[in-house]
């Protein structure tokens, strides 16, 4: 039998286009002792896609190289199975690929079948660790503070601001549209949102923030970087999520200058998921308590078929995805 795939040909320049990508036909393996098949059903779009594609070999994960199958994370269903650890009919999340089967590896989890897909991706896994670790473990804030978080509408950005509020913040989120903002304040319970595309960001920041700002959770660089940073209470935390605003820059931007940080004891400290894995199990309780006092909601933005990812992973650096991104297969 085959499936299809989609394999990175050659490294984007810049913004990322579909002739980079390739879709290809492969036949499915045939299973060794301790492997197991997987249909998958579900793929996550996320932005640490593009740095992915980097060839840079410093950072936290190797590039993809040319002529693999694209890495992704997502969610499927054990259709075959040599391994009594990962049965088949198990559904499973992990580490996948841009393809309709993968070959399972030992780091996939077996997941409760009753729980909704959609849900798992967009609140626990990935994203839900990365909102938890960012705020809880490295961001620890304290009720009364005030918190602003960039790319507040999205995957990560949402599940941080609303897991502030439900610890006693003042939450103060920036995103690109107004209907991002209203959805922040009148469905999540921001204190505030702002539209970083305005004008007057700086004065609105102002308004939002008569206390200063004592976290900062920062998942997009640009603009607000610089005005968040003059704005830092003294002790304040930085938490460096991501910077989806220079992914597609040859040269990113050069940072603001150290000297607040001296003055005013500021940490500020960046992390990546993969490094906080020892967390999984105390951020999913965490999780489940939130969702179950009704203070996390989350929406998704689905769209169908595996070739839709070439294109469709732009939507994450244009803005128009509204809510966690992902593929059905
Ligand atoms: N550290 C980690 O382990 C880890 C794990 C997961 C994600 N992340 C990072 O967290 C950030 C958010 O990821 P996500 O998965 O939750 O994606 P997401 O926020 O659901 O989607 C990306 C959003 O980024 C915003 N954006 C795009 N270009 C921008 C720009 N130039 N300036 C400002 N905002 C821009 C867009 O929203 P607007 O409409 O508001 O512009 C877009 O909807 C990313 O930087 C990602 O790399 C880090």
């Amino acid at each position: 039998m085959t499936y299809k795939a989609i394999q990175l040909s050659k490294r984007p320049n810049g913004d990322l286009t579909p002739d980079i990508f390739e879709t290809v036909e492969l036949e499915t393996p045939t299973l060794e002792e301790g492997q197991f098949l997987v249909k998958q059903t579900y793929m996550s779009l996320d932005p640490a896609m593009r740095t992915w594609l980097n060839p840079r070999e410093d950072s936290y994960m190797p590039p993809v190289q040319i002529g693999e199958v694209m890495r992704s994370y997502g969610v499927g269903e054990v259709v075959e199975s040599r391994n009594p650890d990962y049965p088949q009919g198990a559904r499973v999340i992990g580490t996948t690929g841009w393809a309709e089967y993968v070959l399972g590896n030992e780091e996939m989890q077996v997941v409760d079948p009753s729980l909704d897909p959609e849900a798992l991706l967009s609140v626990f896994y990935v994203t839900g660790l990365t909102a938890y670790v960012g705020l809880i473990k490295i961001g620890r804030p304290q009720a009364g503070e005030t918190i602003l978080v960039s790319g507040a509408a999205g995957s990560v950005g949402s599940l941080a601001g609303q897991m502030a509020k439900a610890e006693g913040l003042r939450v103060v989120g920036t995103a690109g549209s107004d209907e991002k903002c209203r959805w922040l304040e009148e469905e999540l319970g921001f204190d505030k949102a702002i539209n970083y595309k305005s004008d007057n960001l700086a004065l609105e920041l102002d308004q939002a923030c008569p206390n200063g700002i004592d976290l900062f959770f920062e998942n997009t660089g640009g603009p607000i970087q610089a005005l968040a940073y003059k704005r830092m209470n003294r002790f304040g935390r930085i938490l460096v999520c991501g910077m989806i605003a220079e992914y597609n820059f040859e040269q990113p931007a050069p940072g603001p200058n150290w000297m607040d940080i001296n003055l005013k004891g500021l940490r500020v400290e960046g992390f990546v998921v993969p490094d906080h894995l020892d967390k999984a199990q105390e951020a999913t309780e965490a999780l489940t308590k939130y969702v179950q006092n009704g203070q996390i909601r989350y929406r998704t933005h689905v769209i169908e078929g595996l070739d839709s990812a070439k294109e469709g992973i732009n939507l994450l650096f244009s803005g128009e995805n509204q809510g966690k991104l992902l593929v059905k297969l």
